[in-house]
């Protein structure tokens, strides 16, 4: 019997993973955080047999221990008779509380097996969402933007738990970054996807920024072709002709 850490994906179901599914529809007991990980998980699964997993948010260490022993004895308990299903928003392993109770299991409870079954995570997702390409050859860094923060240095940044998209904008704007905001993003019908933070001022949780510092020396191979000879019908086709007929 297994505990699968199952990765929703960044909110569309359909973006959950053929394994996620799988396992997620055969598990014993499933149980998801927060009202968007049940929704998502509840179009896979009756929403009646998902239940909640607590982890508060404060920073009272002593509040957060305990619901993680509280998380971590359901889920063990759960795990004696049947495999468990933990479902997160995104990939289990990137920025999620799911980490908080593998490593209480592991310490408490180390003869429950635990197995990740990877998401797509937004600190992918965000590219294709923003239309973003990460090139071949370049860097990018994740890090996390709570209550205003703008981590600068490298050329590219990922930034998650943006509450003031303001003051961070601000900052970054004067450490010579532009900055592309995702609220939402594959969230049916809520997503939004904007430069400017005065769209985001009521801080909500699922958002992130993507910064990149500006005048960035970009050189591809395909920048060839641009060049005017590129654009004659001859080189277009050259591709389709075998070696005898050029
Ligand atoms: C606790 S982290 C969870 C990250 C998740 N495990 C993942 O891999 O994407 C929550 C933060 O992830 C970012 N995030 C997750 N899903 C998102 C989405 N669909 N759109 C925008 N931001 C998202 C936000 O910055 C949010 O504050």
């Amino acid at each position: 019997m297994t505990v699968y850490g199952i990765g929703l994906g960044p909110g569309d179901a359909d973006l959950l993973t053929i394994e996620g599914k799988r396992l997620l529809e055969a598990a014993d007991t499933v149980y998801a955080s927060g009202e968007l990980s049940q929704s998502i998980a509840a179009d896979h699964v009756p929403a009646a047999t998902i239940e909640e997993l607590s982890f508060p948010m404060t920073d009272d260490d002593e509040q957060l221990r305990r619901a993680w022993r509280t998380a971590a004895r359901r889920v063990a308990e759960a795990n004696r008779v049947g495999d468990v299903a933990v479902v997160t928003l995104g990939d289990p392993n990137v920025y999620s509380t799911f980490g908080h109770l593998r490593r209480t299991l592991d310490v408490l409870y180390p003869d429950v097996e635990v197995e990740v079954i990877p998401g797509v995570s937004a600190a992918t997702a965000f590219a294709s969402a923003l239309g973003v390409e990460i090139e071949a050859g370049s860097g990018i860094a994740l890090r996390e933007a709570i209550d205003g923060v703008a981590p600068v240095g490298p050329d590219r940044l990922v930034l998650f738990k943006v509450t003031d998209a303001e003051t961070t904008a601000e900052k970054l704007a004067e450490a010579g970054y532009d900055v592309r905001f995702g609220r939402r993003l594959f969230m049916e019908g809520e997503t939004v996807i904007t430069d400017d933070p005065a769209d985001l001022t009521d801080g909500g949780y699922f958002t992130l920024a993507y910064a990149e510092k500006r005048d960035l020396d970009r050189e591809f191979l395909t920048d060839e072709f641009r060049t005017e000879e590129s654009q004659s019908d001859e080189l277009r086709t050259d591709e389709f002709r075998t070696e005898g007929q050029r």
